[in-house]
C-alpha cells in the first residue's frame, strides 16, 4: 500500500479530527483577514501564505531577508527588524516557522509593537521548546549535526534547516510580554510528520499521549495569538 494512504487511514483511524498544522494556522490567518485589514506577513520564506490569501486583505505584503522567492507579487526584500513602513500601519503579522530563528527577541518585537495599530495582532506559529522532540535535540546536538540528522530523516535540503535559538519558543516566554501584548490564545498542535514511517508512529503515539488535559503542553509546535495592549 501507497505510504500516503497507510499513514492517512491510520491517522484518520486514531483521531478523525486530527488537523495537520498548516491547515490549522491557514484557517486562523483567513479568520484574522478582512478587506479593511493591512497584513504583514514577517519572513515570508518563498511568500506563498500571501499569495493564498493576500486577496482577503486590504493590503497584503510578504517581507524575507532572502531574494530566492516564488511569488514575487506583493513581496519585499528586507529585514523584519526594520520594517519599511510607518508606525501604526499593521492590523495583523504573521509569522510562520520564524521565531525560532530570534536571536534576540526584543529586537523584533519592539520594532512588531512599533509597526501594529492598537489591538493588532501578532499570530505566530512555532515550535515548543518544551516538547522533547524539540528540546532533546537542541540539548545533546550542535547545530551542525541536528541540521544533518533532520535532512536526513525529514529528507529536506540543508539550506532549509536554518540556524535556531527558541529564545522565545514556550508558553511561559510568551506570557513574560504581557506588558505590551495581551496573550489572546496559545494552542498546542502535534507535527505527525509521515516522511518515514516509524517517525510516523512516534509522533502518532505522542499525539495521542499529549490529548491528555494536562500533557497537551508538550506537543512540538504552538500556534500563539498576540494582541498590541
Ligand atoms: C523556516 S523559514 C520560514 C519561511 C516561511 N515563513 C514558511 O513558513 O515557509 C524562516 C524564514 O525567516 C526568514 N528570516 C529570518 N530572520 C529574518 C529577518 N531578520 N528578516 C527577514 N526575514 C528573516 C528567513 O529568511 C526564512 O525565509
Amino acid at each position: 500500500m501507497d505510504k500516503q494512504i497507510w499513514t492517512d487511514k491510520i491517522l484518520s483511524k486514531a483521531d478523525p479530527h486530527f488537523k495537520p498544522r498548516w491547515e490549522v494556522y491557514n484557517e486562523v490567518v483567513q479568520n484574522h483577514l478582512c478587506k479593511e485589514k493591512v497584513w504583514i506577513d514577517c519572513g515570508c520564506g518563498n511568500n506563498e501564505t500571501v499569495e493564498m490569501f493576500g486577496q482577503l486583505a486590504g493590503q497584503a505584503v510578504g517581507i524575507d531577508l532572502t531574494n530566492n522567492v516564488e511569488f514575487k507579487h506583493n513581496f519585499v526584500k528586507g529585514d523584519i527588524r526594520k520594517l519599511p513602513v510607518h508606525s501604526g500601519f499593521a492590523d495583523l503579522i504573521t509569522l510562520r516557522f520564524v521565531v525560532e530563528h530570534f536571536k534576540n527577541s526584543l529586537e523584533y518585537l519592539d520594532e512588531f509593537k512599533r509597526v501594529l495599530k492598537k489591538d493588532g495582532k501578532i499570530v505566530i506559529i512555532t515550535t515548543n521548546i518544551l516538547s522533547p522532540f524539540i528540546f532533546i535535540p537542541r540539548a545533546i546536538f550542535p547545530h551542525s549535526i541536528k541540521n544533518k540528522i533532520l535532512t536526513s530523516i525529514f529528507k529536506v535540503k540543508d539550506e532549509d534547516v536554518f540556524p535556531t535559538y527558541h529564545r522565545l519558543n514556550s508558553p511561559g516566554k510568551f506570557f513574560e510580554l504581557q506588558n505590551e501584548f495581551i496573550v489572546k490564545e496559545i494552542r498546542f498542535i502535534s507535527d505527525i510528520n509521515n516522511t518515514r514511517k516509524w517517525m510516523f508512529l512516534i509522533l502518532l503515539c505522542w499525539h495521542k499521549l499529549t490529548s491528555i488535559k494536562t500533557l497537551n503542553r508538550f506537543r512540538t509546535n504552538m500556534l500563539v495569538i498576540l494582541e498590541k495592549k
